[in-house]
């Protein structure tokens, strides 16, 4: 198995119970995931990305091992994921560089995630770093204290 054998593309309706459990073995990463209310929320918001055409997914053999939702609206990413075994191989990269070419190329995009310091942290923020996001402002996310990060266009 290697990276060439991971097919990039948007989500569709059929992929919802794969990216779901994709989620359900990250949700302790994510504020907001915590009962299953939560979750059952959260798999709707994803069919509403799902149609909107705003999902994107990674697939391997019809699994999917790595997702990002975006908005169009706000130029902004959502939520991102890769299933750790499928961590370090360029998927998210892959992604985000999917998603950046249909979001409209004159806006900023911006993401929130993790604070400098926070437990399980590191990863995101090298990520979005390697991938020409600037630091913003301190904010706070379902209660959680998180950092905006902007990538200039
Ligand atoms: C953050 C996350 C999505 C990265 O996914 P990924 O597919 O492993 O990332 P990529 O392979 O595309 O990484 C691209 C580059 O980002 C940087 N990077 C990624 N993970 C890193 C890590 N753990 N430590 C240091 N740098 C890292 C590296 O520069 C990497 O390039 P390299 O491997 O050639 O050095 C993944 O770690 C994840 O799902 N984490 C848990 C959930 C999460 O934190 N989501 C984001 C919340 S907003």
């Amino acid at each position: 198995m290697g990276t060439n054998t991971v097919e990039i593309r948007l989500g569709e309706l059929a992929d919802i119970d794969s990216w779901m459990e994709l989620v359900e073995t990250v949700r302790e990463s994510f504020p907001g995931l915590e009962t299953r209310e939560d979750m059952e929320a959260h798999r709707n918001t994803v069919l509403e990305f799902l149609r909107r055409r705003s999902a994107v997914c990674a697939l391997q053999d019809r699994k999917v091992v790595g997702a990002l939702l975006f908005s169009r609206e706000e130029s902004a990413l959502c939520f991102l994921a890769v299933d750790a075994a499928w961590r370090r191989q360029h998927i998210a990269e892959k992604m985000v560089g999917y998603a950046l070419g249909l979001l409209p190329p004159e806006r900023d995009i911006s993401v929130t995630t993790y604070r400098e310091g926070a437990p399980g942290g590191a990863a995101a923020r090298a990520f979005y770093k390697q991938m020409g996001f600037q630091e913003g402002e301190l904010t706070e996310e379902f209660g959680s204290p998180v950092q905006v990060f902007t990538r200039k266009r």
